[in-house]
């Protein structure tokens, strides 16, 4: 499903070069449920980023889901995006004048759902995640761990082969965490869905098929 070799992102700042990320090979298959670990800001947004199409590669190879991404213009990238990928963003990315439940929607507007179809799904998911009765609160009325759960469920809308989840966690009770975990990994095996999940606790590692840490795969430039 993603295969890497020598991937890296630099970004220039005068005339000093930051390497945001760096991966010297990676290779994930169809179905895995993958943690990403690494300390704060070894480069693994950047790299769901480069997975997701929505940031460009500097350098190296990558495809996802049979696709070269680094060869692609950013239309292709995004449309690429919308048919295979669901993403849950670090910061939610939740739009405020919207409803949890709208929110939810806005993901599967581009998809081509059938409506009424996609309104059901976003209910039975908003439900799984705990969140019933908050379907029409907006993200100012609810609490920071719900607005994330909404994120997930935005992310999932579209039943995506390809799941990336940037700390989906961070604000979670460990029960309510716990929770989410295996709705979302439920989700994924039942349909056999790829998810790289980056996160910062190893009790949800744990819980994944296996554990990349980002500073050990950096290319040794
Ligand atoms: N647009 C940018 N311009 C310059 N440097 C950037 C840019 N984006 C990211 N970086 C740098 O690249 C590095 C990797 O950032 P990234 O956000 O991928 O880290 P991270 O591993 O996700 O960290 P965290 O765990 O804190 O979320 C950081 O040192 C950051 O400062
Ligand atoms: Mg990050």
């Amino acid at each position: 499903m993603i295969e890497i070799e020598n991937l890296r992102k630099e970004y220039r700042r005068g005339a000093e070069t930051v390497v945001a990320c760096s991966v010297r090979a990676l290779h994930i298959e169809r179905g895995e449920q993958v943690a990403l670990i690494g300390r704060s800001g070894c480069g693994k947004t950047t790299l769901l980023n480069m997975i997701a199409g929505i940031v460009r590669p500097s350098r190296g190879a990558l495809r996802v889901a049979g696709t070269d991404l680094a060869r692609l213009g950013e239309g292709r990238r995004d449309r690429f995006r919308g048919r295979h990928i669901g993403m849950v963003f670090q910061t939610f990315n939740l739009l405020q004048p919207f409803s949890a439940l709208e929110n939810v929607l806005l993901g599967a507007q581009f998809a081509g759902h059938d409506r009424a179809a996609a309104r059901d799904r976003a209910h039975d998911l908003l439900q799984r995640v705990g969140l019933g009765e908050r379907l029409h609160h907006r993200p100012n009325e609810l609490s920071v761990g719900q607005m994330q759960r909404v994120a997930i469920c935005r992310a999932l809308i579209n039943d995506p082969e390809l799941i990336l989840a940037d700390e989906p966690l961070g604000n979670q009770d460990q029960a309510t965490g716990g929770e989410v975990l295996q709705m979302l990994l439920g989700i994924a095996r039942e349909e056999e869905r790829t998810v790289v999940m980056v996160t910062h606790d190893l009790d949800s590692a744990a819980l994944m098929q296996r554990t990349l840490d980002l500073e050990h795969l950096k290319e040794v430039a």
